[in-house]
């Protein structure tokens, strides 16, 4: 089989589910990351042929695709704040605006200059992005991530080797549960927001491949993690401590209220490149 021929036809089948571009752009993107050819070599190099022990598995790939899974699925990897951090079915798949509450947290902490190592807490820390990228990114940081989800934990665990964050299995919502971890300079999260009734917005392939616990909440209580967010600073964070949580767009006010009612100081929603109220930020 001729890459160019695999790429002719996995594009076709792929436009009944993907515009054009974004159909091309992921057949390129399992060529690239499994046969390690660039996404010209198909035109200038046009009878560059698929290995012939690589063709089952590029062909299963595709299948994959083809059912509308995630490509980051498929590939088991995807690219967060400049690393390459492993992802698989029961883990969510980490956002590119999630970066914005990494690079307000190392700017946060780095602020701070503490003259000891700086304790952060990441809410709700599925695959370990947000936790990992501090850990690697803020010298000497003191990482704690906790999520429900043992399948995600075993993920956040697996990333990198060294400069680990420490992983742990708590139920958030469980704000009066023993805690013998804190005080923190940080706490971080990005806690499921998506309200039942905005699944009907969301793609197919997100609703039928992402674990449903890590993005939705009922209808009847959207910010029941803020809550318990909120009640978590009021437990564990230090006085000059720090707050970063990411929120729904369409809750911001209600969100930053939260905060404020908590008795929360400096409560402040930031914006993402989108002009989508994406972050808040408070302080204790
Ligand atoms: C929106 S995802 C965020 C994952 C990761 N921090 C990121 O930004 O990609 C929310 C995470 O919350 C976890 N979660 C859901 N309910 C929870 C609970 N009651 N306690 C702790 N974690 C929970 C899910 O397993 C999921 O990993």
């Amino acid at each position: 089989m001729l890459l160019a021929d695999f790429i002719r036809n996995g594009i076709a089948r792929l436009e009944p589910l993907y515009p054009s571009p974004e159909a091309r752009g992921l057949v390129l993107m399992l060529c690239e990351e499994r046969l390690g050819v660039r996404s010209y070599t198909h035109i200038i190099e046009p009878q560059t042929p698929v290995p012939a022990d690589r063709e089952a598995d590029l062909l299963q790939d595709l299948e994959r695709l083809c059912q509308g899974e995630p490509i980051q699925y498929v590939l088991g990897v995807t690219e967060f704040c400049g690393r390459r951090f492993a992802v698989g079915p029961g883990v969510l798949i980490p956002r590119p605006e999630t970066e914005l509450l990494v690079a307000e947290g190392v700017r946060t902490l780095q602020e701070m200059d503490l003259p000891r190592a700086p304790r952060v807490l990441d809410l709700c820390t599925g695959s370990g992005c947000i936790a990992w990228s501090i850990a690697l990114d803020v010298r000497d940081a003191e990482v704690l991530g906790v999520d429900l989800s043992e399948t995600a934990l075993d993920y956040a665990r697996s990333q990198f080797n060294a400069g680990a964050p420490v992983f742990l299995q708590a139920n958030v919502l469980d704000t009066e549960q023993d805690f013998p971890y804190g005080p923190f300079d940080l706490i971080i999260s990005n806690p499921p927001y998506v309200r039942e009734s905005e699944r009907a917005q969301m793609r197919r392939n997100v609703l039928q491949y992402e674990p449903e616990m890590a993005l939705f909440v009922p209808d009847d209580d959207p910010l029941r993690f803020y809550r318990a967010v909120a009640r978590w600073a009021q437990r564990v964070l230090r006085s000059d401590g720090v707050g970063i949580v990411e929120i729904n767009e369409a809750l911001g006010p209600e969100t930053a209220a939260l905060f404020r009612s908590a008795g929360l100081n400096n409560v402040q929603i930031h914006r993402d490149f989108f002009e989508k109220e994406r972050f808040i930020r408070f302080t204790r």
